[in-house]
C-alpha cells in the first residue's frame, strides 16, 4: 500500500464523505439493536426515502419491495419492507442498515456503515462505508415512517 494516500485521502474528505477509518464513528449493539442515533445525528426521512432509491446510495430496491410507486422495480430478494418501521424499533432498524451480518452472518445483505478496516477492497487505503453516518441516520428516520 502506498503509505501518502492513506492520510491524504482522509484528511480531504468532508464530513459529507462516507467514512474512511479516520473519522468513522464507533456503535455499540444491545439487544439486537443500536438504540444511539450514529453520533447523535438526527435523521431526515424525505431525505432517507431518496437514499433508498439512489443506486449510488442505498440502492435498496434492487432487493426489497418498498412502498415507492414511482419506481417501476422493486426487488425480490430480500423481505419487502412495507411496514417494517411498526415491526422493528428505530434501533433495531439502524443495527440491520449498519451491519446486518450481527444478526445473520451468512445474509447477502451489504453492510451500509462497516469499520471500513472490516472491508475487502482493493486498496485498502481508499476503503470507506456505503453510507455516511447522516445518510444512514436518514434511512433509518425514514424506515420508521413505514408504518
Ligand atoms: C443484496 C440485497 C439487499 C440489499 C441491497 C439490501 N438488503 Fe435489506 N435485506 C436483504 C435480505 C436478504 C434480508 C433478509 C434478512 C437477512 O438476510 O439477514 C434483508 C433484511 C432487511 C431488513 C429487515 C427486514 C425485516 O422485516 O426483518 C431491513 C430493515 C432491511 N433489509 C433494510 C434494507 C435497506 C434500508 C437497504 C438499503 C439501504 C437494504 N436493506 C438493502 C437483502 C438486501
Amino acid at each position: 500500500m502506498d503509505a501518502r494516500l492513506g492520510p491524504v485521502l482522509c484528511a480531504s474528505l468532508l464530513a459529507a464523505a462516507p467514512a474512511c477509518a479516520a473519522d468513522y464513528l464507533p456503535w455499540r449493539v444491545t439487544d439486537s439493536a443500536i438504540e444511539e442515533p450514529l453520533g447523535g445525528l438526527r435523521g431526515d426521512a424525505a431525505r432517507g426515502r431518496e437514499l433508498v432509491i439512489a443506486r449510488d446510495k442505498g440502492n435498496c430496491l434492487a432487493c426489497h419491495h418498498l412502498p415507492i410507486p414511482e419506481q417501476p422495480s422493486h426487488g425480490t430478494i430480500g423481505p419487502p419492507l412495507m411496514g417494517v418501521g411498526a415491526r422493528l424499533s428505530a434501533g433495531q432498524l439502524r443495527l440491520r442498515v449498519v451491519d446486518e451480518k450481527q444478526l445473520n452472518p451468512a445474509t447477502i445483505m451489504p453492510a451500509f456503515y462497516l469499520h471500513p478496516e472490516a472491508l475487502y477492497r482493493p486498496r485498502p487505503d481508499a476503503a470507506t462505508t456505503i453510507l455516511t453516518a447522516q445518510e444512514l441516520e436518514d434511512v433509518v428516520a425514514y424506515l420508521t415512517t413505514l408504518k
